[in-house]
């Protein structure tokens, strides 16, 4: 019904973080959700030479509002997830100055060898290593040195080189721990145990991050740029955010990528970072994150009874509660999840459409999902709930084929990435 259109040439290689981790200040933080600042470029390249105004609804990484903000294009950016804004917040700063980064460096470098002693404490249980634990995040000698460097950042009294540090260490957090991000959630190296990573191995590695990355980036890439899209990034949920903050009829360009229906938190996945840098301080803390960020997991039982009353999504609903009951459910409030990821949808759509200028598009990168065996076309959903909330949807463009999961495999074979262009 709609119209499909061959994308998987030119998106193929691009819909993805990979190639942002040589780039400068894209590597900087090593995000896994993101797509490339060339999926960004096509766009602007398509726009051509005209002066725009960009929303980004679910900024992760800043990926959007930083090749927009290199290509003087103002960009409004949404991010609910602390870690992800400040990542996003220091990759748009462009004031720095390398001077300052290398004596900021050398400050950190002797304060952080005058600490001596260091109190491991936290409500999590397996954040530190002890006696009475089977498993722990950071060996001892490694958190007490991440710590220092903690505390040496956050004596640094200027804000903007504060933040910068911050990433650094972010970025070296998983390296140094016990732990490897494993798809969905976090999972314990292989001889975790026996990993002896010393004070100063740990001190290296941010030091050379600085140096290497860092310094570099900044000595050789930088310019100021007149637009400043720093200043339009909030760190609120945009189902609400966007409202509050956009004017109506002020948008020309949407470019986003929600987070998907695969049942993966961005909360679990970065849970060492918002552990170790004092974002969550405790389980409420954690809780309270979830509940704002979209509905795509189930580390939640949501007990929000809404749907959409739209034909596709009903179908599919049903084809859901048909096959589940043959399947043994893994979660039983799956189905919810799903529901609810399009009552999320619908809202996004609807606040975007109030607040794009007639004529203005939007790219929404997203894909389809299955779960029981049933193929939740995401893609298709989606484009016939913003049809209904008042768009033209003028094409699906096919980006990749995603491989599904072995148990899903020989039903649905693979799973279509795509990008719905829509415009008012
Ligand atoms: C697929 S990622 C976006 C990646 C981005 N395009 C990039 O290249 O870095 C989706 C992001 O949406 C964020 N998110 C989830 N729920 C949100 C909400 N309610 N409001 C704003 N951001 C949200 C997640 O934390 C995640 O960083």
């Amino acid at each position: 019904m709609y119209k499909y259109t061959d994308y998987l040439a030119n998106y193929g290689r691009i819909m993805q973080f990979n190639k942002n981790k040589t780039e400068p200040f894209h590597r900087w933080y090593p995000f896994v959700e993101g797509y490339s600042k060339e999926f960004i470029q096509s766009i602007v390249k398509e726009m051509g030479e005209r002066k725009i105004v960009c929303l980004e609804p679910f900024s992760g990484s800043g990926t959007t509002a930083l090749e927009l903000q290199n290509n003087g294009i103002e960009c409004f950016s949404f991010e609910v997830n602390p870690l992800m804004y400040l990542v996003a917040r220091v990759k748009l700063e462009n004031s720095y100055v390398v001077e300052s980064v290398n004596e900021w460096l050398e400050f950190i470098v002797r304060y952080r060898e005058t600490i001596e002693t260091i109190d491991l404490k936290s409500d999590f249980k397996t954040l530190y290593q002890s006696d009475d634990k089977e498993k722990w995040n950071y060996n001892t000698e490694v958190a007490k040195a991440v710590q220092k460097l903690y505390y040496a950042i956050k004596s640094i009294d200027n804000e903007i080189y504060c933040e910068l540090f911050t990433v650094a260490l972010a970025s070296i957090l998983l390296d140094v721990s016990n732990l490897y991000r494993n798809g969905k959630c976090l999972s314990y190296k292989k001889d975790w145990k026996e990993r002896e990573l010393t004070e100063t191995e740990v001190f290296e590695k941010f030091d050379q991050k600085v140096r290497n990355e860092l310094v570099i980036d900044i000595q050789k890439h930088l310019h100021y740029s007149k637009i400043n899209n720093k200043r339009k990034l909030f760190n609120i949920d945009s189902r609400i955010g966007i409202d509050e903050k956009i004017a109506d009829d002020s948008i020309d360009l949407v470019i986003t990528s929600p987070p998907y229906l695969n049942s993966r938190d961005y909360t679990d996945t970065y849970m060492l970072e918002l552990k170790t840098l004092g974002f969550v301080q405790n389980n409420e803390d954690i809780r309270h994150l979830r509940e704002q960020t979209l509905r795509s997991h189930v580390q939640i039982k949501w007990e929000d009874m809404s749907s959409v009353d739209n034909r596709y999504l009903k179908n599919t609903l049903n084809d859901l509660e048909i096959a589940s009951k043959e399947t043994e459910m893994w979660n039983k409030s799956i189905i919810d999840m799903i529901r609810l990821y399009f009552v999320d949808m619908k809202i996004i759509f609807k606040t975007i459409y109030k607040k794009l200028k007639k004529g203005g598009k939007v790219y929404f990168n997203v894909s389809n999902s299955a779960y029981f065996n049933v193929l939740v076309n995401t893609l298709e959903i989606c484009a016939s709930i913003a049809e209904e909330e008042g768009y033209f949807v003028k094409e699906i463009r096919k980006a990749r084929n995603l491989k599904t999961s072995p148990q899903q495999k020989e039903a649905i074979g693979s799973l279509l990435e795509g990008v719905i262009i829509l415009q008012k």
